[in-house]
């Protein structure tokens, strides 16, 4: 009989047969998969387990913090932060193709985490949060874009001489049965339902080449439209939401004076499998409110766009 306390209770012996003593290391993003894969670890092997979790510099705002606090200071989680923000921006500098931007924010965040991983003495595994689906997808196909993050945490992004084992404790579970097990872990409900995060992050939600002005606009925009998506209750009747930064100005009015301004598109999507997707059709009031508050609390920011477009032929995100 399938139940979240039988298969958490089967996957913790499991890894305890497999591990015994040894160290583990985990590449904690965040997202639903790392973070159920760390719990999980941790009530296996408690101390045995260390998390290193990047800061890019293009999470969402106050993301970085959260994730400390929930594992670090909340669960007792040994978790190191890199904080890696400087690193990443200067290596983006002058990149404004988005497949070149997603290579340079990948290759930058191996070199990170393999040197916070070096630093880890006598690890003989490596942790991730591969889920069957993902298993589905790399053996149909090695490009996919999502998967391009993932493979990152790969023994392949690691230097040959760690010769890391791989444990992937989610391996045959869908992504319905991780979120399960995630709040039978103790993980809270808005985490395990969260939406979607690209690995890449606001790495493609700002056009062309990223600059630390831009992302803290899009962090403070995109956090408003979220706040304001669950204030009204539509967060979770949306299966992916964010702001997109444009590098456009645009006219707006300020007392009399005209001023040029940037321009922040928001994106909200319904969808089953993220293959197609429908905008979402949000209330009227809930974009105004919005759209207010982002012009009225962000200076730099003279206009709001809403994203009418379906997928196919456009896409989720706009890189
Ligand atoms: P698109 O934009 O292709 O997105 O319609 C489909 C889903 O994939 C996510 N996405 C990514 N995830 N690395 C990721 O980890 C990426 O480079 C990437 N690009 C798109 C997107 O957020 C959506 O959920």
């Amino acid at each position: 009989l399938w139940t979240p306390a039988k298969i958490v209770d089967d996957a913790v012996q499991k890894i305890r047969e497999q591990v015994g003593t040894d160290k583990v290391l985990l590449g904690l993003s965040g997202g639903v998969d790392s973070s159920v894969t760390a719990a999980l670890l941790h009530k296996a092997i408690g101390d045995q387990l260390t998390c290193v979790f990047v800061d890019n510099g293009l999470l969402r705002l106050n993301e970085g913090d959260q994730v400390m606090d929930m594992f670090g200071s909340s669960m007792g989680v040994k978790v190191i932060r890199a904080d890696a923000e400087e690193r990443f921006l200067t290596n983006l500098k002058g990149v404004s193709d988005p497949e070149q931007k997603r290579k340079v924010i990948g290759n930058t965040f191996i070199d990170v985490f393999d040197e916070e991983a070096t630093r880890i003495q006598n690890v003989n595994w490596l942790a991730q949060g591969t889920i069957y689906p993902d298993v589905i997808e790399s053996a149909a196909s090695k490009t996919g874009k999502s998967h391009v993050i993932k493979s990152h945490h790969n023994v392949g992004g690691l230097p040959e001489t760690m010769k890391l084992k791989l444990v992937e404790p989610l391996r045959e579970l869908f992504k319905d049965e991780v979120r399960r097990i995630g709040l039978e872990l103790g993980l809270p409900y808005d985490m395990v339902y969260r939406h979607p995060f690209p690995g890449p992050g606001l790495g493609v939600r700002i056009l062309g080449e990223v600059k630390k002005d831009y992302a803290d606009i899009l962090r403070r925009a995109d956090a408003i439209f979220l706040e304001e998506l669950h204030r009204a209750d539509y967060y979770h009747k949306t299966s992916q939401a964010f702001a997109v930064f444009l590098p456009v100005k645009s006219v707006g009015v300020v007392g009399d004076a005209r001023r040029y301004e940037w321009v922040i598109a928001l994106r909200a999507v319904e969808t089953i499998d993220f293959m197609t997707a429908r905008w979402a059709h949000l209330p009227y009031e809930l974009l105004e409110t919005v759209s207010n508050r982002i012009i009225n609390e962000i200076s730099g920011v003279s206009r709001v766009t809403y994203d009418v477009s379906s997928k196919p032929p456009a896409t989720i995100e706009w890189e």
